[in-house]
């Protein structure tokens, strides 16, 4: 497992169910993963580094977590060493890591997704924005961890934006093109899709919260929590976002030379006109990942070797029909500055079918102890048999665990039900 936070602890936690696992080895991951996996001192970046040690262990099989690794290749080193590895190769992670080729891919194949224009020149670009009615969204080209867009509800909103990413060079060469559109209204919900480049076998989906603060107000974050699946889909709606959105798209993927292996994430704008497409991800999401994979039934490692193997289409994937909810802990000050090393008290204290996955944590130097050790620290996740069980069960539960400036969100999974 590539990566270490809250999401790959519960891809290590699943995939420990498989009954073809032995052993799994995280990269780095964290106190949590420690207890169900070996945690390796290497960063996801250290590509070399993790080919070297796979190839010591004789690992069977590579998950990435994070987005960097993939759109520098890590799927290919991975192919060319001939270990079995899931996820996209660099080209097809363009999806996530440019979102110029997206759009222009979305705009060739008829997916659906906001009216937009690109610029590589600053000074067209400001022209351009001073002539637009607000609001107006603007977005840098490349990776910018999660920070490269601004819905802007002015114009000299939109031009800092601008000028952050193209003149201050906020995000480096990820600004050297941006992408102005349209802002879209309605519900965001984020979509996933198995697929081996040919079958498309759609996940539950989930909605995930980014502002800090109750009510989405403060500033973005990483995401404070989430929850599955999302209380206004339907079956017409899902059906919809598997044939026009994540179907057109793997199959265009094909067409364009970039077989697409692994999971596609669609962030996509439930709007009047029906879904469109925010952006993609090559990735599984966090904290949707955290909420979803809960859900799942079918053994996972089955579905990832069937994925890179090309069979996907002879897997039948199983979801349980009830619901999950997530919430995430987080340090004093996030997403500003925090500080950590603070002890973590009451995980022992959690009724049984609470879930904890572990991001910003570590192992203390006392016998089972847990330290804090980033921004965004723990997920606590409930299923249940509605959206309401799920979250009551995971707040009656949350108060137990303690830290020193701990914060979350009381409105995670708060929905009027069908
Ligand atoms: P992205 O990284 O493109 O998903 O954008 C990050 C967030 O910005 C999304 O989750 C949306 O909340 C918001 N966003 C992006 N594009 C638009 C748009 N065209 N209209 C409205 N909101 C948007
Ligand atoms: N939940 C947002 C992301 O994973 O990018």
């Amino acid at each position: 497992m590539v990566g270490g936070g809250a999401r790959e602890h519960t891809l290590v936690w699943k995939l420990a169910q498989s009954p073809k696992v032995n052993e799994i080895y995280a990269a780095p991951g964290k106190a949590g993963t420690a207890q169900i996996a070996r945690n390796l001192d290497i960063k996801p970046s250290d590509i070399e580094s993790l080919a070297k040690i796979a190839q010591e262990k004789g690992i069977d099989l590579v998950v990435v977590g994070p987005e960097a690794p993939l759109a520098r290749g890590i799927v290919d080193h991975f192919h060319g060493i001939g270990i079995p590895i899931f996820g996209p190769t660099k080209l097809a992670a363009e999806i996530e890591s440019s979102k110029v080729f997206t759009k222009e891919l979305m705009q060739k194949y008829g997916i659906p997704c906001a009216r937009s224009v690109t610029f590589s020149e600053y000074s067209k670009a400001k022209e351009y924005i001073q002539k637009q009615t607000p609001p107006i969204v603007v977005k840098a080209d490349g990776l910018a961890a999660g920070k490269g867009v601004t819905v802007a509800g002015s114009i000299p909103q939109a031009l800092d934006a601008l000028y952050n990413i193209m003149e201050a060079r906020a995000f480096g060469a990820s600004g050297d093109r941006v992408i102005i559109e349209e802002r879209l209204s309605g519900r965001e919900m984020s979509s996933f899709a198995f697929t081996d480049g040919k079958t498309v076998i759609p996940m539950v989906s989930a909605c995930d919260y980014k502002p800090v603060f109750d009510g989405d107000h403060g500033p973005n974050t990483g995401g404070m929590g989430s929850y599955s699946p999302p209380h206004f889909t339907s079956s017409a709606l899902y059906q919809e976002v598997t044939e026009t959105i994540l179907k057109t798209t793997v199959k265009a993927m094909a067409k364009e030379g970039r077989p697409y292996q692994g999971i596609l994430y669609g962030g996509l704008m439930v709007t009047q006109d029906g879904p469109k497409v925010l952006e993609f991800n090559a990735r599984f999401g966090d904290p949707e990942t955290q909420v979803t994979l809960p859900l799942l039934r079918t053994d996972l490692v089955d579905i990832m070797l069937a994925v890179i193997d090309g069979n996907l289409g002879q897997i039948d994937v199983e979801w349980s029909e009830t619901a999950c909810a997530g919430v995430v802990m987080a340090s004093g000050g996030y997403p500003g500055s925090y500080k950590t090393g603070f002890p973590i008290t009451g995980l022992d204290t959690l009724d049984k079918d609470i879930l904890v996955f572990h991001a910003g944590t570590k192992v203390g130097s006392e016998a089972g102890q847990v330290l804090t050790n980033g921004g965004r620290v723990l997920t606590v996740v409930a299923t249940g048999k509605t959206i309401t069980e799920a979250r009551e069960k995971v707040y009656n539960n949350i108060t137990r665990i303690r830290f020193k400036g701990c914060h979350y969100r009381k409105d995670i999974g708060m929905v009027r039900e069908k």
